[in-house]
């Protein structure tokens, strides 16, 4: 008798913000293989006879190799086993859910993916900065700015460009991430927002523009996880120094 592996988003960080499904397979899990940002209530909702193994990453940290985590994905499923995949955010987005998809059909192994509820958009609506806005913002775009040193073909003239522009894995390397923008063509004076612990009890929220965000979010001690928002959008910000002017011109982040 063959298991199944779900692959479940957990939400951007609150427990409260996993789907109603990913919860209820949750609930019934054999075995739960979990990452870093997953918020530890989720992990107490599983039976309390759950095998819970901790698969996390961390950037500068030790990490459970992905052949790692794949191997006992498919072992326990082919003990016959439920096992809950729980992934920050959503598992397609940054979090190789993709490879683990690829890796589960190659070994033969029944899964579902239960979607989640990405920081990419939840971070900065928890700090009341809408990713679009009929005024400001017609698209945006999400990238990471993780191996912004080491060229990940990304199109920064085309980024710098974005009306909003959101970069997760930014926060270590934000003068990085600022300098491609700005050498790209990005106006230093549009606004920016980092915001770490998004959607928790200690969210804090560090406003500037791309020109000074970098030395604010430093003097601000600010610790991962974090998000960067750029773009004029970031004005609806409640804690925005300048005040909204919805009918203004939409402008791009140059
Ligand atoms: C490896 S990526 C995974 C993203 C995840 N799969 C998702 O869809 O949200 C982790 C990055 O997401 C962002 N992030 C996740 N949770 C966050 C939170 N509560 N507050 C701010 N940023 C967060 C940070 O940029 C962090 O470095």
């Amino acid at each position: 008798m063959t298991g199944k592996v779900f692959l479940v988003g957990a939400g951007p960080g609150d427990p409260e913000l996993i789907t109603v499904r990913g919860l209820r397979v949750l609930r019934s899990a054999d075995v739960v293989v979990y990452d870093r940002l997953v918020h530890p209530a989720l992990l107490e909702a599983a039976p309390s006879s759950a095998e819970r193994v901790f698969a996390g990453k961390h950037p500068d940290g030790p990490r459970v190799a992905q052949d790692e985590i794949v191997r006992l994905l498919v072992d326990r499923a082919r003990r016959g086993l439920q096992v809950v995949r729980l992934k920050g955010g959503d598992p397609f987005v940054f979090g190789r859910g993709g490879e683990e998809v690829e890796a589960l059909r190659a070994a033969g192994v029944p899964y579902e993916v239960i979607p989640g509820v990405t920081a990419a958009v939840a971070v900065p609506a928890a700090a009341e900065i809408p990713v679009t806005h009929r005024a400001y913002a017609s698209g945006f775009s999400v990238v990471t700015g993780h191996p912004c040193d080491g060229g990940t073909g990304l199109d920064w003239s085309a980024l710098a460009r974005m009306p909003t522009l959101v970069v997760l894995m930014g926060l270590r390397r934000l003068p990085l991430v600022v300098a491609r923008l700005l050498d790209s063509g990005a106006d230093p004076s549009v606004p920016a927002a980092m915001i770490a612990r998004g959607t928790l009890p200690d969210q804090r929220v560090v406003m500037g523009t791309l020109g000074t965000i970098a030395r604010r979010v430093e003097e601000a001690g600010l610790q991962p996880p974090a998000t960067l928002v750029v773009g004029r959008v970031v004005e609806l910000c409640r804690s925005a120094v300048a005040a909204p002017n919805p009918t203004g011109p939409e402008r791009g982040a140059v």
